[in-house]
């Protein structure tokens, strides 16, 4: 093979776009419900964004960034997550003087340098929201609802959600201190990365997923001791707020989530069909992420939903997602050259109404253009030789049935529209 796809990348060929296309509709649909509007920001940015924000001892920052210069010299990055482009776009927009809350959200690819497997690829789509501008419990509560309900919408039930906080600026200091020192007597047990983060951020190696260090993991000190009384409140308002929408969680005190820029809540929820990459959607709060990029005080709480992993789930739980409809609706077959000219009239004219229409482009026999025609699903093929050509008719067979009959061709788009009713109505029998 001479050329093939980056490695850890992936063509989505015809027949799976229809599940990502009709999974799009669905979610847009829902977001839009929930009263988020969509954003789209550029697939690069500045590094320097990611690096102030993301961390510059996360795994993101310092393995898996697609980081080259322009032709100007400047340092640009493919982005490795939504939220900070979102928060720079908001305060480069003067986002603040928008009516307040803000509510975001996105479907778009990432990128991430990491070991390809399944479930885990160099470029992920995500759907992402974010609230932006609510420092209360219930914007919490409401941005995870919406992740949390699509997966019901959609059939899943093998998930766990898991709900922690990460404390903030205040209380969560005195809790490195405590696991620095509880990971310094363990350090021989550890990986070489984990000893390395025990250094720069012993928070990391909470999310570590090497055996060994899991194991010592389990006996680290809880940040549930080291809460302040507005985190620890913040945590409660949540717990209150799920428990009243009839969200089932698990108080989960090691999830940290593999980026800087969190305070208080921590959500991290997994399926049981997804084997090693289980995280199918992360997020929290970052109310610190504006002021690390020079803003105002603004607060912010959002999601990141991995689509390619959801669909994976699906698959794994056996739900089908209702593809889109097969692309041509109607197959144009010509018999002889002069038809050949009609055929594509008329196919012109049932697109332009609005019908989805095909037609043959290689010359094929009319026994090779009807096979073509079953392959592609067609519901209704409309033939047209010399003698329907001197009567301004066409023969129209509806597929199912195998039934035919003339019609006259002014009349076409009608007779169409009420064979593809019937073909609807059959199949839905
Ligand atoms: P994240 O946990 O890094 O969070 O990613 C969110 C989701 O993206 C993961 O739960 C997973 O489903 C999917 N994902 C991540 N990496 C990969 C990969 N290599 N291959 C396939 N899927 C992947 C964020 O990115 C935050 N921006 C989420 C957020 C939004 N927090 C607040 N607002």
């Amino acid at each position: 093979m001479p050329y093939q796809v980056p490695r850890g990348m992936r063509d989505i060929l015809p027949e799976e776009v229809g599940r990502w296309q009709a999974l799009e509709v669905r979610i847009r649909e829902m977001a839009e419900r929930y009263g988020f509007r969509e954003i789209r920001t550029p697939v690069v940015e500045h590094t320097e964004l990611f690096l102030r924000t993301v961390g510059e001892g996360t795994d993101i920052v310092e393995k898996e960034m697609y980081t080259f210069p322009d032709r100007g010299g400047r340092s640009l990055t493919l982005r490795p997550e939504g939220t900070a482009p979102v928060i720079r776009a908001y305060l480069e927009h003067g986002g603040a003087s928008w009516p307040q809350p803000v509510k975001l959200y996105y479907i778009a690819p990432m990128f991430r340098y990491d070991r390809p497997q399944y479930g885990r690829y160099r470029q992920h789509v995500q759907f992402g929201a974010e609230i932006i501008g609510a420092p209360s419990p219930e914007a919490d509560a409401e941005v995870f609802s919406l992740p949390i309900r699509l997966m019901q919408d959609l059939g899943l039930k093998e998930v766990e959600v898991h709900l922690n906080s990460v404390g903030d600026a205040t209380c969560r200091p005195a809790y490195i201190d405590a696991l620095r020192a509880y990971f310094s007597r363990h350090l021989d047990a550890l990986c070489a990365d984990c000893r390395r983060r025990h250094q720069t951020n012993p928070l990391r190696i909470l999310e570590c997923r090497e055996e060994g260090c899991h194991e010592i993991v389990r006996g680290a000190p809880s940040i549930m001791e080291y809460l302040d009384p507005a985190c620890r409140e913040h945590l409660e308002g949540v717990k209150t707020h799920f428990t009243a929408l009839g969200i089932p969680y698990l108080i989960d005190p090691f999830i940290v989530r593999g980026l800087d820029y969190y305070t208080r809540t921590a959500v991290e929820v997994y399926s049981g069909k997804l084997g090693a990459q289980n995280a199918m959607f992360g997020g929290g709060r970052y109310d610190g992420l504006a002021e690390q990029l020079d803003g105002p005080p603004t607060s912010g709480v959002g999601f990141g939903f991995g689509l390619d992993r959801l669909l994976l789930a699906l698959e794994q739980e056996g739900l089908p997602i209702p593809s889109a409809a097969p692309a041509a609706a109607v197959y144009v077959i010509a018999a002889g050259a002069a038809a050949r000219g009609e055929a594509l009239r008329l196919t012109d004219t049932l697109r332009q109404a609005g019908i989805a229409a095909d037609a043959d482009l290689l010359d094929r026999a009319v026994r090779a253009q009807m096979r073509h025609a079953d392959k592609l699903g067609a519901r209704v093929t409309l033939i047209m030789g010399d003698k329907e050509l001197a009567a301004a008719e066409v023969t129209l067979r509806e597929m199912a049935s195998g039934t035919e009959r003339r019609v006259k061709q002014a009349e076409i788009v009608e007779a169409v529209r009420r064979a593809l009713e019937t073909a609807k109505r059959s199949a839905g029998a």
